[in-house]
């Protein structure tokens, strides 16, 4: 995969040209046609086959190169959402081509053009025996869009990578294996450092909540941490991202049902997309100074496995009640914000997690739900999420809610029976492992995972939030 500038076109073997729009052929496009080609699309048109409607494509096959017309809808409609769906829809006409050419209406809207082209483009095939070849190979735009061809295409690999790992099975990757990932991208990189807290490690630093996630299992828990360097600015503080590791989530005794426990190798997207935000940074060599904190685990049923009812003490001290095991990202997301905030003393913390099914009920799998009580955290977020077309509402952390993350008998309450609002309550109980460091907390338990095709996206992880981060990091 790739996305490059190039002036000649010579090399493609499927040129697009996108239009808005129109009745007949526009003139400035006939340019790249020949008499008969222009003949067949306006006969197109007068048949009413293509009229350049949001998404629609027209090809014509040549002997060498192919020509795909795309359809931009309307010119005064048009914005960052509509260019994507129309990019997405050429992954289809580009699909056995080797080359294509995307000839650029407008400097943004081309670069997304093909950006959308490509992650739509995206295949997860290492299972199976007989593998799909007839995949895009490279995608070229005008050579005045050098810098932003060379950004984009290091934020496409980055989400490929994570989604790679996100859907990977849980009998591939399980806690130590997504451990040693985050050792081996640290170990491609010069300026990212890695610590690894293991099992022995965090009984003994009192991270209770990590571990009553993962006593169940053989394998972790983990709080892995990846510090990235790169002439960061005197006396600023670093910013950090924490990321849900669960590598499979059975809900623990509180067992998930058939329907809902299928997919569940993807409640590690969290931290799956901190590793690729940590490739991007690296690659795309970003100043500054980040931090990245996974906390890895796997929640399974078994004789070993924590109870309902079970009351442990967190990293901060505080005790919580496990009133239900399948509410357990929160309690491994306690003790990396604590920890996080301890060691390297962050000035902001932004926490990528699949937290909540409730999330879905709420705003659908196309929005990101974000809870956060800081003002800046909660501009550069929402200004991000526009910028890269990645929809994300807030939800409030209403004080009464919150109150009601109190036990009676603990401190806190993993889950709260009767109050409805399930996002908000994850937020909630979040903030409670913080002292002082401002949060946001985007639950992606409805836009990590794509149960069916979708924009930019073929089904199975997106590798949502990896852009909507970077630009946030840029602005903080
Ligand atoms: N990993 C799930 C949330 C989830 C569900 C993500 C579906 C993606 C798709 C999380 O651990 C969970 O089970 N949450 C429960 C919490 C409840 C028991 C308080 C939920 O939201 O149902
Ligand atoms: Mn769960
Ligand atoms: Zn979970």
């Amino acid at each position: 995969m790739q996305l490059k500038t190039s002036s000649k076109q010579t090399k493609a073997d499927l040129l697009v040209l996108p239009l808005y729009k129109a009745k007949t052929l526009p003139k400035e496009l006939k340019k790249h046609l020949s008499k008969s080609q222009q003949e067949e699309i306006n006969s197109a048109f007068k048949r009413k086959i293509f009229d350049a409607d949001l998404g629609k494509t027209l090809t014509l096959h040549g002997k060498t190169t192919s020509i795909t017309l795309l359809g931009l809808g309307e010119k005064k409609k048009l914005n960052l959402h509509k260019v994507k769906k129309a990019g997405s829809a050429l992954a289809c006409p580009a699909k056995k081509t080797k080359a294509c050419v995307v000839s650029i209406p407008d400097k943004e809207h081309g670069l997304w053009l093909a950006t959308a082209l490509l992650l739509k483009s995206y295949k997860f095939q290492k299972h199976l025996s007989k593998k799909d070849k007839d995949q895009i190979k490279t995608v070229i735009i005008p050579e005045n869009f050098k810098k932003e061809a060379t950004e984009f295409s290091t934020l496409i690999e980055s989400i490929y990578f994570a989604r790679d790992l996100i859907n990977s099975t849980s009998n591939e990757i399980g806690p130590k294996t997504l451990m040693q990932e985050a050792q081996k991208l640290a170990k491609s990189s010069s300026k990212i450092k890695v610590a690894v807290l293991d099992r022995t490690r965090l009984k003994k630093m009192g991270m209770g909540a990590i571990m009553a996630v993962g006593q169940g299992s053989k394998d972790g828990p983990y709080i892995v941490t990846l510090e990235y360097k790169n002439s960061p600015k005197k006396g600023k503080k670093p910013i950090a991202i924490t990321g849900k590791g669960l590598t499979f989530d059975t809900g623990g005794i509180n067992l998930k049902p058939t329907g809902h426990i299928e997919t569940m190798k993807q409640d590690k997207t969290g931290a799956c997309t901190v590793l690729g935000i940590f490739k991007a940074l690296s690659e795309l060599k970003t100043k500054g100074h980040f931090i990245g904190a996974i906390g890895l685990a796997e929640n399974l049923i078994g004789s070993d496995a924590g109870r309902p009812g079970d009351i442990v003490k967190a990293y901060n001290g505080k005790t919580i009640e496990v009133t239900n095991t399948d509410a357990e990202g929160r309690m491994v997301l306690a003790d990396v914000l604590s920890y996080t905030e301890k060691k390297h003393k962050p000035s902001h913390i932004i926490s990528l997690a699949t937290l909540t099914g409730a999330v879905m009920v709420a705003l659908g799998s196309d929005i990101t739900g974000l809870t956060t009580e800081d003002e800046k955290l909660r501009k550069s977020i929402l200004k991000s999420a526009e910028e890269v077309d990645e929809p994300t509402w807030e939800l409030p952390l209403y004080e009464d809610y919150c109150e009601k993350t109190k036990g009676t008998i603990s401190d806190l309450l993993n889950y709260t029976k009767g109050v409805n609002a399930g996002t908000i309550m994850g937020g909630a109980f979040l903030k409670e492992f913080l002292e002082k460091t401002p949060l946001a907390h985007l639950d992606m338990g409805g836009t990590g995972w794509a149960d069916e095709g979708k924009d930019c996206c073929p089904k199975g992880a997106t590798g949502a939030n990896l852009m909507l981060v970077i630009k946030t990091l840029e602005k903080l």
